[in-house]
């Protein structure tokens, strides 16, 4: 006696079918499981036999082997219990296994026969678009699963419901996708308005958020990087629809999503900086997503910059320069999107006040250098804006602060987003920091004034060949901000100040 039914498993976000076949024969009683790792089916079996039992059904007197194929794609385990407790019982003729072949099975199974939501069912959904066969899973990824259009998601909450909904006893209404996940925007608490003073590192970073730039602030203690970083979601255009499946397939394998069908703004992740390289950068012996693609769409914050390992700063560099993270395993290689925007903040040097006016600073020069030599040129050269975040005069800040509003500055943002999208889709990408070498020339026309200045101010300020390309990249984004295609002298002016302080302090 054979039944078969269908699971899926997760390699990275990537989802992958398991066909769960289950053989029953004569022989003395007993379950054998092959296909996943000694431990999981030690496990598996347990909570298997126990939801069965608690749950009024009978185990098959016979002799049974579970095969979960294929073989070599190493699995998690319990991700497999609803459809492994199904397949036992179509051999036992407690469910008709006719009717579990025509079906999709994803939950695990709790003792007492409960099922329990389970990591990686969007990308799973996704993988299902188009599929005639309904998924069955735990009602708790419901929302989560008909998130995707063309799939017939049967929320089950016990092992009991889904047996009886495989005898036709049990009517459960299929979820199918109805609209689109509302677009209006959360509350927040809050906004650029909140700051006092520091109008230009303000602006630095709307430019940063406009082309997607990379951006560095650095300033002395309590000048307000920390709080300036936190307001950076305040003026993030709209998630797309296809961004937000992207986002949040990662953050459903990662578990993260909690019963939410999709992320709803683009994600900020800002992980201490004590954190491990497997925490950052992904990993681990089953893979699962690091902090940078927890961040993909969205913003990386890494306070504190100079604090992270440096092993974590330099596994960056990879991911930085191609939106993605390998992560090598003996089969084969897997990896996970991860295009974030970065931004770090940091002081000048130890004490924090080596850039201020008054000579405050004490610090030893090797002290310095051995501060800022933590961020390797390769790695300071990845990030497009450098955001000088000065003190804040006693005065402005007893003043009540005056920033500019978040709604304004994002409303701006968008405007020149949109331009960048409709000029870059004949060159594959959709933000100016993503521009390859080879296009920029096509992307960014100059002014006469323009193109003289500029050849004129790399040789004076000795810009290296690649500065000059993110000058441009930059110089291109503040000109879409004024809705202007040809690049004017003041674009590259500003864009020349973003690159500045680096040269100043690693020098
Ligand atoms: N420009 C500012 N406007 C309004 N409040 C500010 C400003 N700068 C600092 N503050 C206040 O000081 C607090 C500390 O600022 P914040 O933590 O952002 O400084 P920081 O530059 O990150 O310092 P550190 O280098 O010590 O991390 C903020 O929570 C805020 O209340
Ligand atoms: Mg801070
Ligand atoms: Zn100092």
């Amino acid at each position: 006696m054979l039944a078969r039914t269908r699971s899926y498993t997760t390699f990275g976000v990537e989802a992958l079918p398991i066909e769960v076949e289950v053989d029953a024969s004569r022989g003395l009683p007993g379950l054998a499981i092959v296909g996943l790792p000694d431990q999981a089916i030690q496990e598996a079996k347990e909570r298997v036999r126990a939801a069965i039992l608690n749950s009024q059904y009978q185990l098959p007197g016979r002799r049974v082997i579970v095969n979960l194929a294929p073989a070599d794609v190493k699995k998690e385990g319990a991700v497999f219990d609803l459809a492994i407790a199904l397949g036992l019982l179509a051999v036992s003729e407690q469910v008709d296994p006719a009717r579990l072949a025509g079906v999709l099975v994803l939950g695990e199974l709790a003792l007492d026969g409960r099922v329990r939501p389970v990591p990686g069912v969007l990308p799973i959904a996704l993988a299902c678009r188009g599929s005639r066969r309904p998924l069955l899973v735990c009602a708790g990824n419901a929302a989560e699963a008909s998130a995707v259009s063309g799939l017939d998601v049967v929320p089950i909450a016990t092992l009991q419901e889904a047996v009886e909904y495989l005898a036709g006893t049990r009517p459960i209404t299929p979820r199918r996708r109805g609209a689109r996940p509302r677009t209006s925007r959360p509350l927040s608490p809050v906004d650029f308005s909140d700051v006092n003073g520091q109008a230009q590192a303000i602006r630095a970073l709307q430019v940063a958020v406009a082309g997607g730039h990379h951006a560095l602030l650095i300033g002395p203690p309590g000048s307000g990087k920390t709080m300036l970083a936190q307001r950076i979601p305040t003026i993030q255009p709209e998630f797309t629809h296809e961004e937000s499946l992207e986002a949040s397939a990662i953050h459903s394998v990662a578990g993260l999503l909690g019963g939410r069908p999709l992320l709803d703004r683009r994600p900020f992740r800002a992980p201490h900086h004590t954190s491990s390289a497997i925490a950052l950068i992904g990993g681990g012996p089953l893979p699962k997503p690091g902090e940078i693609s927890l961040a993909h769409h969205g913003v990386l914050f890494l306070d504190e910059l100079p604090e992270f390992h440096r092993d974590v700063l330099e596994s960056l560099r990879q991911p930085l320069e191609e939106g993605s993270v390998r992560i090598a395993r003996a089969r084969r290689t897997l990896s996970f999107p991860a295009r974030f925007m970065l931004v770090g903040a940091m002081n000048p040097c130890p004490c924090g006040h080596a850039m201020s006016a008054r000579g405050r600073c004490r610090c030893p020069a090797t002290k310095v250098q051995g501060y800022l030599g933590k961020v390797s040129g390769p790695l300071l050269d990845r990030i497009d804006v450098h955001i000088e975040v000065p003190a804040v005069p006693g005065a402005v800040l007893a003043a009540a602060p005056r920033g500019p509003a978040s709604m304004e500055l994002r409303a701006q943002v968008a405007q020149a987003r949109r331009r960048q999208l409709k000029r870059l889709k004949r060159f594959a990408v959709s933000l100016n920091a993503h521009v390859r070498h080879r296009d920029l020339r096509a992307v960014c026309p100059m002014s006469a004034d323009a193109s003289r200045l500029l050849p004129a101010a790399m040789e004076e300020l000795r810009f290296s060949a690649r500065s000059y390309d993110k000058i441009l990249r930059i110089a291109r984004t503040i000109a879409d901000l004024e809705d202007i295609e040809v690049i004017q002298p003041s674009h590259l002016a500003e864009a020349i100040q973003y690159r500045s302080i680096d040269r100043q302090l690693w020098a």
